[in-house]
């Protein structure tokens, strides 16, 4: 029996995300912009992903040392074949009790209810607008808004829902269209969460001046709908809660620029080749899938990831300056999936 794990700051490992695959079908600006990533860019290839046995292996382990929540992500992760199959074993897995899945919805319509059937239990959207043209944009010319909102309904047809929405918000493109985004989902049931644009990965275009802060974006929301503070769900959620005070809904704010949230940070992510990241803006990743397959018993992988976990000293939000800013050595937002 394995003792849960604490790290260099006292925070435990409670919640892991898992990429299934680096490719993605959109190209947002604010994650793999079309004309900035390297264009000799390789993608992993079939044999250098995990199988789903291994991951599932993997979630057996991390569940023991304390993860009760699982989130699958990409790049896209529909974009891997038979994703409910893998959503099955996890979702099997003693100690879990959330699987949950991050998705740009283009391909999510027509696998909503398998998905649903395999024991997935939330999905997260990103919806950065639903204007068209600005949809087209912030995806890289790739996406249809239309198709997105067709799998929102086909979602809510499998009986998923709540559902929540990531928009992430960028100064100048999609900030003023904020509001017809909410007229349209308030009473909805479903939670909008504004995100922060962040300073991830290497190949965004990333500026100060681009973001809009939570504060200011809040006082524009409530000089139209007032707003009342919700607790959070539980320590260390990401996304600071808010009600419309005439009942329409749930909204959110996800802040990691101007008001941090590495405090009680207990999120893991592992990228699709198998490599451990102990925070969204880490360097590097610990390999695990080679242990994994040199035979490397559950045990012995046990102590390798708690040992990885209890010198985590991660807190970049909190310590983002220009100094920072300026050896950029990041791990793709798509290479593990936000
Ligand atoms: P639930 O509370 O389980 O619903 O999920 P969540 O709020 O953690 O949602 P999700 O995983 O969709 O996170 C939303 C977005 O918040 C991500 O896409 C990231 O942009 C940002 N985010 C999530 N976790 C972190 C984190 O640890 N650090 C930073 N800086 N940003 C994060
Ligand atoms: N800043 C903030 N959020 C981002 N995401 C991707 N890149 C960024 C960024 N630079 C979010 C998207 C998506 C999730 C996977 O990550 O909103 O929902
Ligand atoms: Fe956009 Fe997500 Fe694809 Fe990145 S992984 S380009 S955020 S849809
Ligand atoms: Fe966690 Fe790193 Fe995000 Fe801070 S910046 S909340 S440590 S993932």
């Amino acid at each position: 029996d394995t003792a849960a794990p604490r790290d260099l700051h006292g925070r435990v490992l409670r919640d892991l995300r898992i990429s299934v695959v680096d490719r993605c079908n959109f190209r947002c600006p604010y994650c793999m912009p079309e004309d900035q990533y390297p264009r000799d860019h390789e993608f992993l290839s079939k044999a250098e992903r995990l199988r789903f046995e291994e991951i599932e292996r993997l979630a057996r382990v991390f569940a023991d040392l304390g993860v009760h929540k699982l989130r699958l992500t990409g790049g896209e992760p529909l974009l891997r074949r038979d994703l409910p199959e893998l959503v099955r074993k996890l979702a099997a897995v003693p100690g879990i009790d959330d699987v949950a899945l991050t998705t740009n919805g283009s391909l999510l319509a027509a696998h909503a209810q398998d998905l649903r059937d395999a024991g997935l239990r939330r999905i997260t959207l990103s919806l950065d607008t639903i204007e068209p043209e600005t949809f087209r944009r912030m995806s890289g010319g790739r996406g249809d808004v239309g198709v997105v909102l067709e799998a929102i309904a086909a979602a809510e047809r499998a009986g998923f829902g709540p559902l929540k929405f990531n928009v992430v918000v960028m100064r100048g493109t999609n900030d003023g269209e904020v509001l017809g985004l909410l007229e349209r989902f308030r009473g909805s049931g479903h939670i909008v969460r504004f995100i922060e644009y962040m300073d991830v990965g290497t190949c965004n275009d990333w500026r100060r001046d681009l973001v809009v802060p939570s504060a200011e974006l809040r006082a524009r929301i409530a000089a139209r709908w007032p707003l009342v503070a919700l607790e959070p769900n539980y320590g260390g959620e990401v996304a600071s809660r808010y009600a419309f005070a005439d009942g329409g809904g749930e909204i959110g704010f996800i802040s990691s620029v101007t008001e941090p949230f590495c405090g009680d940070c207990s999120r893991a992510r592992l990228s699709a080749d198998g490599r451990l990241y102990t925070c969204l803006f880490a360097s590097h990743g610990h390999d695990l899938r080679g242990p994994l397959r040199a035979g490397m018993r559950d045990d012995e992988l046990a102590g390798l990831i708690g040992a990885v976990w209890k010198a985590r000293d991660d807190r970049y939000s909190e310590l983002r300056s220009e100094a920072t800013l300026a050896t950029r050595e990041h791990v793709e937002m798509y290479a593990i999936g936000g």
